[in-house]
């Protein structure tokens, strides 16, 4: 990956559409002397976003960009990236597709953590999918992010037992726990350490 990381860490924005529990683990990483990257902007489409709250508790600038047009949403996110010289783009709980104009533009430098071991269930309720399915296992996988819905390059996967009376619930609940370590992981790793 062309990222380098120098003397200085990654300047890395996080991308949240609610709760916010991978980027309050990704910012508590951060902060760690090991961690290659800084956390340096929070974009949220969605301005309801709890996740929003960590921008304050933690100060880091955060921006709201719900924009309907796809082209003035695009053209608004890059230019606040570039006046804040982003360098890696983290989706956590980002629920809206990015345009493929937008993800060239940032090409091999867009990550995204999912709740699933892609390439099965791509997209939504992962975890219903998997239990109506009888799986053994889910768990999570960090990737690439490139044009097609949940597809690009795996960097890392994590796999979770399916317990006997496992519901959408409490699965969602085993595998969050799991996200939250694998995604520093992924980042480590990605960037060479
Ligand atoms: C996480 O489970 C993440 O994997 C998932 O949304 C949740 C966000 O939780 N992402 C997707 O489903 C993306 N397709 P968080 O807001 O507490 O980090």
């Amino acid at each position: 990956m062309a990222i380098s990381i120098g003397i200085n860490k990654v300047k890395t924005a996080v991308f949240i559409s609610g709760k916010g529990s991978n980027l309050k683990s990704l910012i508590k990483f951060s902060k760690s002397n090991k961690s290659p990257i800084s956390v340096k902007l929070i974009i949220s489409n969605n301005s309801k976003a709890k996740g929003l709250s960590y921008g304050k508790i933690f100060r880091i600038k955060k921006r709201v960009i719900n924009f309907r047009d796809n082209k003035v949403f695009d053209d608004k996110l890059i230019t606040i990236l570039r006046n804040n010289q982003i360098e890696m783009i983290c989706l956590a709980g980002f629920m809206k597709i990015l345009s493929k104009y937008f993800i060239k533009k940032f090409s091999g430098k867009i990550i995204n953590i999912h709740p699933s071991l892609l390439p099965k269930y791509k997209g939504l309720n992962t975890h219903k999918r998997a239990i109506i399915n009888r799986d053994k296992y889910s768990g999570c996988t960090v990737h690439f992010v490139n044009s097609k819905l949940d597809s690009g390059k795996i960097i890392l996967q994590k796999r979770v037992k399916i317990s006997k009376n496992e519901t959408e619930k409490s699965l969602a609940k085993k595998i969050l726990i799991q996200e939250h370590k694998l995604y520093p992981k992924a980042i480590s790793k990605i960037l060479n350490l």
